[in-house]
């Protein structure tokens, strides 16, 4: 029987080292340890035996069992552990490996010099508004004093829709720009009124290295009692330096634009050569920088106002001139070309 016992164990461990996965483990725990196996088996035997051997031998075989057992589990550990590495071999990973890096987009040189401009007058205490890119002949001509037989419709070549506007409006056109929205503001929030609107305008025009079928504008239109050209010279002043960030000055000269009485022309400091004359400022220490004016009565008229008791003035610039004078942009096609070797300058 001692020699069955000891057949029993070297044949246990020799089945637990051969089985190399866990479901070969798992047999030879079927095959040795189960309710059929032979541990369960030899152990059945004992009861032929004579009580004293019995004794000696039961011991024996509950130490070997107990042993055994032991090994099965140690055994039963280590393929865990195998398995464990292997896997984590298979998933290894490169912490040193450099990252990959994503391209992330940025914001358009247009729309950033604009959320600076909206910035500074919002801090003036303006709002900021938009309105339709299509819009009606009488919003962008006649409310704002400009009749269809006015020369002034000459200024401007306009894309017309093939669609009527609605009500007595005339025909739709692509807005050629931002001034539609003074009537606009004034017809939904009334006067006293303070806003901006920057926006983008269309013309039909043929295109060269500054001229452009789309680009973009800022309106603004402030409308109070006792309003004067003093308080526009204070805001444009106050506005052009803080954005160039240096202490500018303006000048006004007689401009004409039907929207306007009197019109004016702003001038700005050439921020490029401080007034000594440069290629910028053609040598004139000035730069052309918008249209202006004292709100027409008409115009306030049209916005639902009452001009004996109201006025304002009203102002309009190029966005996208400012962005290429600031940027040093000489081709106003690159702000619409979507380009990135020309965006990602910026
Ligand atoms: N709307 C004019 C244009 O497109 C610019 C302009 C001039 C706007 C004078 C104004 C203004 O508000 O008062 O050229």
């Amino acid at each position: 029987m001692r020699k069955t016992l000891q057949k029993l164990e070297q044949s246990t461990l020799e089945a637990l080292q051969k089985a190399t996965t866990l479901k070969e483990l798992q047999s030879v725990y079927t095959d040795y340890f189960g309710k059929k196996g032979l541990l369960k088996e030899i152990l059945s035997n004992l009861k032929n035996l004579s009580p004293d051997e019995k004794q000696t031998i039961g011991k024996a075989a509950n130490e070997l069992k107990n042993q055994l057992e032991g090994q099965f589990k140690n055994r039963q550990n280590e393929l865990n552990q195998e398995n464990i590495s292997k896997s984590l071999k298979q998933e290894w990973l490169d912490l040193t490996a450099p990252g990959k890096t994503y391209e992330i987009g940025h914001i358009h040189p247009l729309s950033q010099t604009q959320e600076e401009v909206e910035r500074i007058f919002q801090q003036m205490g303006f709002s900021i508004i938009d309105g339709p890119e299509i819009e009606s002949e009488y919003y962008n001509f006649e409310g704002l004093n400009i009749p269809a037989h006015h020369p002034a419709r000459d200024m401007q070549d306009t894309f017309f829709l093939d669609k009527k506007a609605h009500h007595e409006e005339g025909r739709l056109v692509l807005r050629t720009h931002t001034s539609p929205n003074q009537i606009r503001a004034m017809r939904k929030y009334g006067v006293p009124l303070r806003i901006i609107v920057p926006g983008r305008v269309f013309r039909n025009e043929a295109t060269d290295a500054s001229h452009e079928h789309t680009f973009d504008q800022v309106e603004g239109l402030l409308i109070d009692r006792d309003i004067s050209l003093a308080h526009l010279k204070g805001v444009m002043t106050d506005f052009l330096s803080r954005l160039f960030k240096k202490e500018m000055k303006i000048r006004f000269r007689p401009g004409y634009f039907p929207f306007v009485e009197p019109g004016l022309e702003l001038d700005m400091s050439c921020v490029f050569c401080n007034e000594k004359g440069c290629r910028v400022c053609k040598k004139t220490g000035w730069i052309e920088f918008m249209g202006c004016g004292m709100t027409h009565p008409h115009v306030i008229r049209s916005g639902g106002a009452d001009p004996t008791q109201y006025q304002g003035w009203a102002f309009g610039f190029g966005l996208t001139r400012l962005v290429m004078m600031r940027y040093g942009i000489d081709d106003i096609r690159h702000l619409t070309s979507g380009d990135v070797r020309f965006l990602e300058q910026f």
